[in-house]
C-alpha cells in the first residue's frame, strides 16, 4: 500500500516566504532595539508568530507585559501583510507546481499543515488553492509545530489515517511534528539534513512522486 495524501507546510515549501518574515521582524526589532539577525530569523521556521516572539526576546533585559507582546506581534504582522501583498506565483517554489499536478494527475490527496495564520490570504496569492482538498492552519490550532496538532488535523479533514499520509517539511520543528503524528516525513531545504526524515532533497524537483508516497 502507498500513501494517499501529501500534506504540504507551506511557508517555504511551497513558497518563499522567508525574506519577509525576517524584513517585518527586522523592522519591528530596529522600532523596539532588540537584536535581530539572519541567524535567529532561521531558528523560526515553522514557530508560530507569538512563539517567535519569545524566542527573539529572549534573553533581553526589558520585560514585556502580555499586553506589549500582543501589539509587538500584531505590528510585526501589519509589517509582513504589507510584504505579502507583493507575493506572485512567481514566488512558487522549484517543483512544485509539476509536483502538485502530478499528485492530481494521479487521484493522490493534497493538504496544507501550516503554522501561519496568513495561510489562506498566502494562498490566494501565489494561486495554487485549487489542488488542495484540506488546508490546517494556524487559525485552526492551539498547538504550534512540533506539536502534530496541524498535521492531525489536516488528515482528519482527508479523512484519513495519520499512517496513510506523508509530510513535506522545510523545518526541524515540522518533521519532529510529522514524525509525533505517526506520518512520514519528507525534509527540503533547511531540515534537508534533519536525520529524523524518511525522504530528503534540497527542494521538491528532488523529490520524486514514487520516493515520496511508498510506504
Ligand atoms: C510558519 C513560518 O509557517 O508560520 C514561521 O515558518 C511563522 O516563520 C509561522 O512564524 C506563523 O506565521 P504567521 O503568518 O501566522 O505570522
Ligand atoms: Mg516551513
Amino acid at each position: 500500500m502507498s500513501k494517499k495524501a501529501v500534506i504540504f507546510d507551506l511557508d517555504g515549501v511551497i513558497v518563499s516566504t522567508d525574506e519577509y518574515h525576517y524584513r517585518a521582524w527586522k523592522q519591528l526589532c530596529e522600532e523596539e532595539g532588540i537584536p535581530f539577525s539572519r541567524e535567529i530569523n532561521e531558528r523560526l521556521r515553522g514557530v508560530s508568530r507569538m512563539e517567535s516572539l519569545d524566542l527573539i526576546l529572549k534573553g533581553e533585559a526589558q520585560v514585556y507585559s502580555p499586553e506589549a507582546k500582543e501589539e509587538l506581534a500584531a505590528r510585526k504582522n501589519r509589517y509582513y501583510v504589507q510584504l505579502l501583498q507583493l507575493l506572485t506565483p512567481a514566488d512558487i517554489l522549484p517543483g512544485v507546481t509539476a509536483l502538485l499536478q502530478e499528485l492530481k494527475d494521479r487521484g493522490v490527496g493534497c493538504a496544507i499543515g501550516s503554522s501561519s495564520k496568513n495561510t489562506p490570504f498566502i494562498l490566494e496569492k501565489i494561486g495554487l488553492g485549487g489542488f488542495f482538498d484540506a488546508v490546517a492552519d494556524g487559525n485552526q490550532i492551539r498547538r504550534s509545530k512540533p506539536d502534530p496538532e496541524v498535521f492531525l488535523l489536516a488528515a482528519e479533514k482527508l479523512g484519513l489515517r495519520a499512517e496513510q499520509c506523508v509530510v513535506v517539511e522545510d523545518a526541524e520543528a515540522g518533521i519532529e511534528a510529522a514524525l509525533a503524528a505517526g506520518m512520514k516525513a519528507a525534509a527540503v531545504s533547511a531540515a534537508a539534513h534533519y536525520p529524523g526524515a524518511h525522504v530528503r532533497g534540497a527542494d521538491l524537483r528532488e523529490i520524486g512522486v514514487g520516493q515520496l508516497l511508498q510506504d
